[in-house]
C-alpha cells in the first residue's frame, strides 16, 4: 500500500489556512499553544510565524507551538 494512502496523507493548502484560519487567530496567537497531532508538513500551523516578529519566531515555537506526526 502506499505511503499516501497508509496514513491518510492528503495535505491542506496554506492558502486555505490563511484566508479561513489565521484571521480568526491573529489576535490571540500569544494567547495559546497551537498544536496539530497530525501535522504533515505543518500547513495548518506553520504560517502563523509569518505574522512573529522574526526575532521572536524561535521563542514563539518553542513556547506556543507542538507538532506530533507519525510520519516525524
Ligand atoms: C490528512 S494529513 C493532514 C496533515 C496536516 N494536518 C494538514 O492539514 O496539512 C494527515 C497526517 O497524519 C499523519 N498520521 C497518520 N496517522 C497518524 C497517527 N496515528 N499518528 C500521528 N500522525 C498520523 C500522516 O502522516 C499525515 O501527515
Amino acid at each position: 500500500m502506499n505511503k499516501q494512502r497508509e496514513f491518510g496523507i492528503h495535505l491542506t493548502s496554506t492558502d486555505i489556512f490563511r484566508e479561513y484560519i489565521l484571521p480568526e487567530i491573529k489576535d490571540v496567537l500569544y494567547k495559546y499553544t497551537w498544536i496539530d497531532l497530525f501535522a504533515g508538513e505543518g500547513n495548518l500551523i506553520l504560517p502563523i510565524l509569518e505574522l512573529i516578529p522574526k526575532d521572536e519566531r524561535v521563542s514563539f515555537f518553542k513556547e506556543h507551538i507542538l507538532l506530533f506526526d507519525i510520519q516525524l
